[in-house]
């Protein structure tokens, strides 16, 4: 076990352990990072597929500027959040540093991987049980997510640069990323459709959450607000 914080108690006819996992700093970018994410998909879509023109002088009710705006803004929410996080995964505990830089040289995390996918498939009777994020998610969140959400970052920043003209985000992104896909319309194509990228794990990762909960007799979404794990029936099997 990493951390040196376990204890036990008697909690009914049922013996608990508990582990602190998640710090304070990674609960609130979790939730601060999961709000961002859903307002960006949801204007996002708008921009993508606007809905019809309304009456009235725009500068009054302002429809599409406040769908930009929410964008933009929720945009940067998640920029300062992802980079605050990158910089916790250095400064923080074992845990924060999952996400980021997963195990892949270790046969055992492998391993871990094949026995949560058999898991999933309900080829395993027993669920093995980590202290920190099961090698499954560790590899999800860092392909799906970490490199998706850096793909965002980088693509949205490039068309924000592009609308901002001259400055130090066209100078940072657009004036690279643009020509590199080409043109401007193929990173909207690209920024778009890895917008999906992001909904699919989203969907699956609440899956699993409450999946897990239920089945894999340790606590996962109540973690995610109290820091603490709990195992029912005796403490973590794995580590990786
Ligand atoms: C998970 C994160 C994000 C999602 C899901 C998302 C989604 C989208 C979608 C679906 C579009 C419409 C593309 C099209 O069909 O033309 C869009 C446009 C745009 N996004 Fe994002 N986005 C994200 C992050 C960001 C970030 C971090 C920024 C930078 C601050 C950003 C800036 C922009 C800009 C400038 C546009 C074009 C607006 C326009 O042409 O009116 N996005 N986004
Ligand atoms: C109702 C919505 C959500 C719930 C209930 C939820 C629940 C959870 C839980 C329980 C964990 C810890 C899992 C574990 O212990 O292995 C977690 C971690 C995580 N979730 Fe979510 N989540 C939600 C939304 C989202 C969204 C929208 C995203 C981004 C697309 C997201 C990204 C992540 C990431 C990256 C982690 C890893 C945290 C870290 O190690 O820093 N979550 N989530």
């Amino acid at each position: 076990m990493s951390e040196a914080s376990l204890g036990t108690h008697k909690a009914g006819t049922h013996k608990e352990e508990a582990v602190y996992v998640y710090e304070a700093p990674v609960r609130l970018w979790h939730w601060a990072n999961a709000a961002a994410i859903l307002v960006l998909c949801v204007t996002g879509y708008l921009i993508g597929s606007p809905p019809p023109s309304i009456h009235g002088e725009p500068s009054a009710h302002f429809l599409f500027g406040w769908i930009r705006f929410l964008h933009f803004s929720a945009g940067q929410i998640l920029v300062v959040g992802f980079v605050f996080r990158f910089y916790w995964s250095f400064v923080g505990n074992d845990h924060a540093r999952e996400i980021f830089r997963p195990p892949v040289w270790r046969k055992s995390f492998w391993l871990g991987v094949i026995h949560e996918i058999r898991w999933y498939a309900m080829l395993e009777r027993e669920p093995k049980k980590y202290s920190g994020h099961n090698p499954l998610a560790i590899l999800s969140m860092h392909v799906l997510f970490v490199w998706g959400t850096l793909f965002m970052i980088v693509t949205g920043l490039a068309l924000y640069g592009e609308g901002q003209g001259p400055g130090w985000i066209h100078r940072l992104f657009t004036s690279w990323v643009i020509p590199l896909f080409g043109q401007s319309q193929t990173v909207h194509t690209w920024h778009h459709m890895a917008m999906w990228v992001i909904v699919i794990f989203a969907i699956v990762h609440i899956y699993a959450a409450v999946r897990e909960d239920i089945m894999s007799r340790q606590s996962i979404i109540s973690s995610m607000f109290s820091g603490w794990r709990t195992f029912r029936d005796g403490g973590p099997t794995d580590e990786h």
